[in-house]
């Protein structure tokens, strides 16, 4: 879908990814993330690989805001929630500011509710950004989360800044009390 400033959405399944598609994506993690560069010179994700991925590119191919989701079954309490799992959220530091990620937002919500049958989006992001996804159709839970430590492979329990956007359901679907159990690794 085109934009007025020539910047156009992609919205493709990760088994349909080129191997030029995971280059740009790299591209962009690498300069967002730069603490992280090595890990995403070598992957385009990391840790829990998504489904599908999102983005934002100029008319020469070159990304400039992205993410990726995968849809899960995770626990919440005593409940089962199908979530869209959201990571790799980026806009290029020379963009930044001018509401490419609330963009972004918009339209994986678009996305979500007319294309999955997620219930909400999730994330667990730093302390830094969370004013950013507030402002963008997030809310934050205050929960215990239990997830698969890609280091030690073993369950642990966090209590990092933890978001939910909804999707299909209202925010007043999400379950007032439990533990979330994303029964394997975060994204
Ligand atoms: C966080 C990030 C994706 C924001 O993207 P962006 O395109 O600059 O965001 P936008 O310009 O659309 O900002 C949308 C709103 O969020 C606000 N905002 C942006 N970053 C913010 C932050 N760190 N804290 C609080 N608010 C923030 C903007 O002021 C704007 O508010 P307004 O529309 O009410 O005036 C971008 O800064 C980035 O790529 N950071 C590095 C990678 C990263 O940390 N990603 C998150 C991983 S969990």
């Amino acid at each position: 879908m085109a934009s007025a400033d020539d910047l156009r959405f992609r919205f493709v399944a990760e088994g349909d990814l080129t191997p030029g598609d995971h280059a740009a994506i790299s591209d962009l993690l690498v300069v967002a993330f730069p603490k992280h560069a090595d890990v995403f010179r070598a992957a385009s994700c990391y840790p829990a690989p998504p489904d599908h991925r999102l983005w934002m590119e100029d008319p020469s191919g070159a990304i400039v805001a992205h993410l990726g989701f995968e849809r899960r079954l995770i626990g919440v309490g005593e409940r089962d929630i199908l979530v869209a799992g959201v990571g790799g959220v980026a806009t290029h530091p020379g963009r930044r500011g001018k509401g490419l990620g609330r963009r972004l937002m918009a339209e994986l919500r678009r996305v979500l509710t007319t294309e999955t049958s997620a219930a909400f989006g999730y994330l667990g992001c730093r302390e830094e950004v969370v004013g950013f996804y507030e402002r963008v159709g997030w809310h934050r839970v205050y929960r215990k989360v239990r997830e698969m430590d890609l280091g030690s492979m073993e369950w642990t329990l966090s209590e990092g800044p933890t978001l939910i956007m909804p999707a299909t359901k209202p925010l007043s679907a999400w379950p007032r009390e439990g533990t979330i159990d994303l029964r394997g690794m975060w994204w």
